[in-house]
C-alpha cells in the first residue's frame, strides 16, 4: 500500500538575523513518518516541539532543509497548485480559514475555485449539512457563529473537494471541552463516511485518543516514539511519553 504521505529523514532549519548576527533554529530533525490511506496519525508533543513545522512540510507549504517528502508516492510537484483539492488543513483558529468579511458560503466554496466548474451552491449546502450546519448558514458571516459552528464551517471548507488527506493542527484546542468532544466525534464520523487519511496534531493526548489509529510523539524537533494508539495509551515505551500520559 502506497502511503498518502511519507516524510523520510526530514529536517527544517530556520535562519534568522541580519548580516552581522545570524542564528539558526533547527525546528525539526530527522523526522520520518508515514500516513496510510484512511488512517489517522496523531502527532503529539509539547509547545515548540516542531508539530506545526512538520505539518507545514506535510502540506507542501515549507520545503525541508534536508530529507524527502512524498505525497501519494511522488515528490511534491513544483507548483503547489497541482495539488489543489487533494489536501486541506483545519487550523486552531477558524478565522485563519474563514475570512471575516466573507459569507460562510463563499469561504466554504473557495477551494472549489481552483478546480473550476460552475454553480457551487449545491456542494456548499451538502458540505454544510455534513458538518451539522443548516444550509442557511451559507448566508451568515463568521462573527454570527459560535466557536464550534465556525470550526464546523472550516471543516466543511476543508472537505468540499473530497481530499484524500487532511491536516488538523490544534483544531479543537481553542474550544470549550464539551464542544471539543462534539467536533472530535464529527471528525470521526466524517472519516468513517469519506475514508480520508489525516495528520491530527495536538498537545492534548486526550483529544488525540478520540481519533488517532497511531501516535507519533515529538520532543525538541525529533520523533521519540511511534506506536499503535491502543498500545501507546496502555504501555508508552518512551520515558517522555510516559510523562505526557501521566500529566493527562
Ligand atoms: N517561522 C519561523 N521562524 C523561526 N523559528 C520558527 C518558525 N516557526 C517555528 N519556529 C521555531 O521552531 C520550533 C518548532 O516550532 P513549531 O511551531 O513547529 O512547534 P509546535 O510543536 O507546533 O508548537 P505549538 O504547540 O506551540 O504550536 C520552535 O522553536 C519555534 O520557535
Ligand atoms: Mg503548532
Amino acid at each position: 500500500m502506497t502511503p498518502v504521505l511519507e516524510l523520510d529523514d526530514v529536517s527544517v532549519t530556520f535562519r534568522m538575523g541580519g548580516p552581522l548576527r545570524r542564528t539558526s533554529i533547527r525546528a525539526i530533525r530527522g523526522v520520518s513518518l508515514r500516513v496510510d490511506p484512511g488512517e489517522t496519525l496523531g502527532l503529539v508533543g509539547e509547545s515548540g516541539s516542531g508539530k506545526t513545522t512538520t505539518s507545514a512540510v506535510a502540506l507542501g507549504l515549507r520545503a525541508p532543509t534536508s530529507g524527502t517528502v512524498r505525497f501519494d508516492g511522488s515528490p511534491f510537484p513544483r507548483r503547489r497548485r497541482a495539488l489543489a483539492g487533494r489536501m486541506q488543513a483545519v487550523l486552531q483558529h477558524p478565522q485563519w480559514s474563514l475570512d471575516p468579511r466573507m459569507r460562510i458560503g463563499a469561504s466554504v466554496a473557495e477551494p472549489l475555485a481552483v478546480l473550476g466548474g460552475g454553480d457551487t451552491a449545491p456542494q456548499v449546502a451538502e458540505s454544510l449539512a455534513e458538518v451539522g450546519l443548516d444550509p442557511s448558514f451559507a448566508q451568515r458571516y463568521p462573527h454570527q457563529l459560535s466557536g464550534g459552528q465556525r470550526q464546523r464551517a472550516s471543516i466543511a471548507r476543508a472537505l468540499i473537494t473530497r481530499p484524500p488527506f487532511l491536516v488538523f493542527d490544534e483544531a479543537v484546542s481553542a474550544l470549550d471541552v464539551s464542544v471539543q468532544a462534539q467536533i472530535l466525534n464529527l471528525i470521526r464520523d466524517l472519516q468513517e463516511a469519506h475514508g480520508f487519511a489525516a495528520l491530527f496534531i495536538s498537545h492534548d493526548l486526550g483529544a488525540v485518543r478520540y481519533v488517532a489509529d497511531r501516535i507519533a510523539v515529538m520532543r525538541r524537533g525529533e520523533i521519540v516514539e511511534t506506536a499503535d494508539a491502543a498500545v501507546f495509551y496502555e504501555r508508552p515505551a518512551h520515558e517522555y511519553s510516559q510523562r505526557l500520559l501521566e500529566a493527562l
